[in-house]
């Protein structure tokens, strides 16, 4: 881990937040997955979905393409890749059944079958070199980074790409500042409009401080790069409250 640039801040991440990561991210989940749709389109302004479909335009896909979406939550990636394109072998990790369970209904209504795995994603439960692309959208704040996506690169065949999305820390300090005033007014609000229980209630503070020890476009960049991805395309989105990035795992010699 020392030689990444970002390991002492993967470090105090993980000495901060890794009592919530370990012992109430699972139970919030649980909470919140019968809202989760609903809260998000709310908490961005029903921005959620045109930020959601600039995200998945990016993602290139071809029939029979293998698929892999980590920590999928209610599975909105796997679906609108299936509705492009039906022809995907769509997989969904992510740690929370109740999730998972909203997911696969979801799913099913749409007429898809996504492969679902209840695990958590610092070890994903897959062969190296296995899949064509690889996504992950608005989850990494709640991961030890480094180790994420270097399970990634491992499953992600040689040429194949991983595509992030999330929430990011702004680089610009004014924006910083008021993204963090909205966000806990939001806090403030969420919890009483959808009724949010204990394990939501406490972690209310939990996910503004995520994102304050959380990464910029450029730094998630970096460490893209250091683990061995090419053609790394950080996008900052909203000021850089939200990151898009693209990156390949690098083709064998023989593919080029
Ligand atoms: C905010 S939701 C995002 C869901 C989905 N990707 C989306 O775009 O709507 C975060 C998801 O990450 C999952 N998660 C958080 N930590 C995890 C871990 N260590 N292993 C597996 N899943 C995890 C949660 O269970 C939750 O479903």
């Amino acid at each position: 881990m020392m030689k990444y640039c970002y390991a002492g801040k993967e470090n105090d991440r993980e000495k901060a937040f890794q009592p919530i990561w370990s012992n109430d991210i699972d139970a919030v989940f649980s909470d919140v997955a019968r809202y989760y749709d609903r809260a998000n389109i709310f908490a961005t302004l029903g921005l959620l979905n045109t930020l959601q479909d600039r995200f998945i335009s990016t993602i290139d896909i071809q029939p029979s393409h293998k698929v892999l979406d980590v920590c999928a939550g209610t599975n909105v990636i796997g679906i609108n890749l299936l509705k492009r394109q039906p022809n995907l072998d769509v997989h969904a990790v992510d740690r929370s059944v109740a999730m998972q369970e909203v997911g696969r209904d979801r799913a099913t209504r749409h007429g898809f079958q996504i492969k679902s795995y209840i695990s958590d994603v610092h070890r994903l439960p897959f062969p190296d070199n296995h899949f064509d692309v690889v996504t992950l959208q608005w989850a990494t704040r709640h991961l030890r980074v480094i180790e994420v996506f270097s399970e990634i690169n491992r499953v992600l065949k040689p040429g194949g790409h991983f595509h992030h999305c999330d929430m990011l820390r702004p680089a610009n300090k004014l924006v910083e500042k008021m993204y963090y005033l909205y966000l806990k007014v939001l806090m403030g609000v969420i919890p009483r409009l959808f009724r949010s229980g204990p394990a939501s209630m406490k972690c209310r503070n939990y996910f503004i401080q995520a994102i304050r020890m959380f990464y910029s476009t450029e730094e998630l960049s970096t460490i893209l790069s250091e683990l061995g991805f090419s053609h790394i395309n950080g996008r900052s989105v909203l000021g850089g409250a939200v990151g898009f990035h693209k990156a390949r795992k690098p083709p064998l010699p023989s593919q080029i």
